[in-house]
């Protein structure tokens, strides 16, 4: 399958709709005829297919290689849509709606009849969520309907904050790539399940708890997420089981005081060396020329949380291009972003941490 490439400028979009016209129509007539289109969030690039379809959405499965009972999200360019494939709304999602929407929240509810087993992994619920990107409410408007959207990744690599990382994932395996540039978080969205006892946070993301606690005190964490995943203890998001975002080598966390980090970062290279092993490390700005190893990539400053999840899937990414068999990196435990990056960098890790 060729798939097609259509470049859209953001900044063009906001200034000249009627250029763009012509690609959202060729993107949307590709989705009503039960193709995959790739567009960017401002969180990663979602791989999308139309929601209500369950054939589109078995070909979303199978292009990532993505486990049948892991669900979809459903994108919409209007809060109006949320009735129609949502069964029940409580009050406190149109609070939630009202105060996050558009932007990177997504919101566990009952489904409605409308959504297909095969988009809700077989569940009886459905995440909704409203993106706030330009190119990506132009397309879903185009499309005039739900779009079930995954991250643009083949399943377990990390997500795609590029279309050069779709491109490296889906080209052939899907219809077109609406190329809109970078993203702006680069970590996906918060997810809030409706459907409990109580609210609870299902994946951390750019909408924090505390956040969301300013408007419902009650919503709190999936105690799951907070240690490594084992039998008794599963997180809710069946997604946040598999092992995810990880680069090829094999990838090892430090977290201490800096001076200390360093030093142990070191010896560790060095020792790996000499067992003829070659190494990469991820470091902050600051650290800047003060390490050697085969392979260094600088993730932005230590005081900027936003920069580092913005960072954090081209770097590991980066590393699956460049032959290194282990790669160390600091820990981010900085700022309202740093529950979401230790999250996925905790997962890309498969939990090794070693506190120093
Ligand atoms: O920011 C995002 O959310 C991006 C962009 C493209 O919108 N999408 C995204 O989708 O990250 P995906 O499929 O890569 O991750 C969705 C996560 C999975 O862990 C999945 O298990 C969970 O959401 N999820 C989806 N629907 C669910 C449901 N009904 N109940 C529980 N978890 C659900
Ligand atoms: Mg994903």
């Amino acid at each position: 399958m060729e798939t097609k490439i259509l470049r859209i400028n953001r900044d063009a979009l906001a200034l000249h709709k009627e250029e763009y016209e012509a690609a959202f129509s060729e993107a949307a007539d590709l989705i009503h005829q039960g193709g995959l289109v790739a567009f960017p969030t401002e969180t990663v690039y979602g791989l999308g297919a139309d929601a209500t379809n369950p054939f589109a959405s078995e070909k979303i499965y199978r292009a990532k290689g993505r486990p049948s009972d892991n669900p979809l999200i459903v994108h919409i360019y209007d809060k109006s849509q949320l009735q129609e494939y949502a069964a029940e709304v409580p009050p406190l999602a149109h609070r939630l709606a009202e105060r996050f929407w558009p932007g990177p929240l997504t919101l566990i509810f009952k489904k409605s009849d409308k959504i297909p087993l095969q988009t809700s992994g077989g569940l009886d619920t459905v995440g909704i969520r409203m993106p706030d990107d330009p190119v990506a409410l132009a397309f879903l408007r185009a499309c005039g309907r739900g779009i079930a959207a995954p991250s643009a990744n083949t399943s377990g690599r990390p997500s795609p904050t590029l279309a050069a990382h779709v491109i490296e994932d889906m080209q052939g395996k899907i219809d077109m790539i609406l190329d809109g540039g970078d993203v702006f978080f680069g970590i996906e969205s918060t997810i809030v399940d409706l459907t409990g006892e109580k609210p609870q946070i299902l994946r951390p993301g750019a909408v924090t708890e505390e956040m969301l606690r300013e408007v419902d005190a009650e919503i709190t964490t999936d105690p799951a997420l907070l240690r490594e995943p084992v039998q008794e203890c599963r997180p809710k998001a069946p997604g946040m089981k598999y092992r995810h975002y990880a680069p090829k080598a094999k990838l090892c966390l430090l977290r201490g005081e800096n001076e200390k980090v360093l030093a142990c970062m070191q010896e560790k290279v060095q020792r790996a060396r000499e067992a003829g092993k070659r190494v990469g490390l991820i470091l902050t700005d600051e650290n800047r020329g003060k390490l050697q190893a085969d392979e260094i990539r600088y993730i932005g400053s230590a005081a900027s949380d936003e920069q580092i999840a913005h960072n954090l899937f081209a770097v590991l990414r980066e590393f699956d291009h460049c032959a290194v068999d282990l790669i160390y990196s600091e820990s981010f435990e900085q700022g309202k972003l740093a529950a979401a990056i230790m999250n996925r960098l905790l997962k890309a890790a498969a939990y090794h941490i070693a506190d120093v």
